[in-house]
């Protein structure tokens, strides 16, 4: 890949200290935002209020990752919040080509996520209506869980499509990426790393920053 990308997950920082937070990924593409509901996923994180004001204090770019049951309504409302970019999980989708288009129609970014055990086949039709294709690597819901090697194959499914295809489509992996994984993740083809926990649990999460995307462009 061309380009690389480390988007910090902020689901490992502080959330009573989220300004403070962000200032201590200044080496970061995109900070990624985890919205969890409790019903797609078994967990319970931030909502539209809290995204709004993070968009408004934050000097970095923000990466919606919605983990939330019934999208087709409610990710049109993050891309009117300014966003970079808005991805919506497939498995909550029920119109998902609708979907990409609403999203871009209000300037945002067009994400699709794919769960570990969702095949990227039924979707590479529709790689023209994206902008980005996650490729989860852990199942979603928590940081801290380990790379899930079972999905490596998928990613380099993705890549050839894309590849091979028109699309200019960023592959996003999410989930379990540090030091010890991210090689294979860039190999099979993954060009933005979501990191959570390896950069937020490091000393200094923005040097974490400096060495995961010297590890994936090498
Ligand atoms: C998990 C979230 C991830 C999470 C990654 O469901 O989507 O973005 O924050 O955390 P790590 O990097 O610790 O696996
Ligand atoms: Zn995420």
């Amino acid at each position: 890949p061309v380009t690389c990308c480390i988007h910090p997950s902020i689901l490992s920082a502080d959330f009573v200290n989220l300004e403070a937070e962000l200032a201590r990924i200044s080496t970061a593409d995109a900070v990624h935002v985890d919205v969890m509901d409790n019903h797609f996923v078994p967990n319970l994180t931030l909502g539209l209020p809290i995204v709004e004001r993070i968009q408004a204090v934050s000097p970095i770019p923000l990466d919606a990752h919605l983990m939330i049951a019934d999208a087709d309504r409610w990710a049109p409302l993050y891309a009117d919040l300014g966003l970079a970019s808005v991805t919506f999980h497939a498995e909550a989708a029920t119109a998902p080509i609708k979907l990409a288009r609403e999203l871009r129609a209000r300037g945002s970014r067009a994400g699709m996520a794919l769960r570990p055990a969702t095949a990227v086949e039924p979707y590479l039709d529709m790689l023209g209506e994206l902008d980005l294709l996650l490729i989860m690597t852990v199942e979603p819901g928590f940081g801290g869980q380990s790379f899930l090697d079972v999905t490596l194959p998928k990613i380099r499914r993705a890549r050839a499509a894309v590849d091979g295809s028109d699309a200019k489509v960023a592959i996003q992996v999410d989930g379990g990426i540090s030091a010890a994984t991210i090689e294979r993740a860039a190999e099979a083809g993954a060009d933005v790393f979501v990191a959570g926990s390896a950069v937020y649990g490091a000393q200094d999460p923005a040097d974490a920053i400096r060495r995961l995307r010297g590890l994936a462009v090498s």
